[in-house]
C-alpha cells in the first residue's frame, strides 16, 4: 500500500529509505545532507566506493545510523521545462529504485520528492511521476511512503493520489 506522510525521511522506520544525490553520491544539501548527516561518516566513506550514479539510475548501501537498514540512493534529473527527457529520467529514478529494493528483500520504502528541490522539477508534474511508479509495484511491497517534507506538499500527494486510485 501507498502511504503519505509528512516528515523527516532520515527518522523514518522502514527498511530502505531513498536519497535524492547527485551524481557524485558524495552528499550535498537537502535531503541528501539530511541522510548523510544522519547515517553518519561511514555513509560517505562507503559511496566512495561506488563510484559515482548516473542520473536516473539507483545504488544501495548500509544504513549505518540510520533506523533504515539500506540508503537506495538515485539521481534525479533537474529540470530544463520538461523537453529534455526529465519526466523519464525522473519515472526512471522511482522504478531504479523500487527494483533495486526488490532485489535486496526491502517490504517497505521510503522517497523523498525527487528533483523537487534544488533540481528545480515542478511538484505537481513530479508528484503524478512518483504515484504513478509506486503504484505499479504496491503489490510487492509491504509499504511505500511518500514522504513529504511539508503539509503542503503532503496534501498534493495526498490529492494525486486519490486521483489515480
Ligand atoms: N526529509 C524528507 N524530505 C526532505 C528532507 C528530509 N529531511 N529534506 C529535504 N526534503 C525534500 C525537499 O523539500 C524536496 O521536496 O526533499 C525534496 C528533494 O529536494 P532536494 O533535497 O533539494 O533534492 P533534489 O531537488 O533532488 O536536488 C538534489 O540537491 O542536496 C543536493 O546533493 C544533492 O545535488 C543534489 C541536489
Amino acid at each position: 500500500m501507498i502511504e503519505v506522510v509528512c516528515g523527516d525521511i532520515t527518522a523514518l522506520e522502514v527498511d530502505a529509505i531513498v536519497n535524492a544525490a547527485n551524481n557524485s553520491l558524495l552528499g550535498g544539501g537537502g535531503v541528501d545532507g539530511a541522510i548523510h548527516r544522519a547515517a553518519g561518516p561511514q555513509l560517505l566513506t562507503f559511496n566512495r566506493t561506488l563510484g559515482g550514479c548516473k542520473t536516473g539510475k539507483a545504488k544501495i548501501s548500509p544504513g549505518f545510523r540510520l533506523p533504515a537498514r539500506y540508503v537506495i540512493s538515485t539521481v534525479g534529473p533537474v529540470w530544463h521545462g520538461g523537453e529534455q527527457g526529465e519526466p523519464e529520467l525522473l519515472r526512471s529514478c522511482y522504478v531504479n529504485s523500487l527494483e533495486l529494493a526488490l532485489a535486496n528483500n526491502v517490504c517497505s520504502i521510503a522517497f523523498p520528492g525527487i528533483s523537487t528541490g534544488v533540481y528545480g522539477y515542478p511538484k505537481d508534474q513530479a508528484a503524478v511521476i512518483a504515484i504513478r511508479a509506486m503504484q505499479a509495484y504496491t503489490d510487492r511491497f509491504k509499504k511505500i511512503i511518500a514522504c513529504c517534507f511539508s503539509e503542503a506538499d503532503a496534501a498534493l500527494y495526498r490529492e494525486v493520489l486519490q486521483e489515480h486510485s
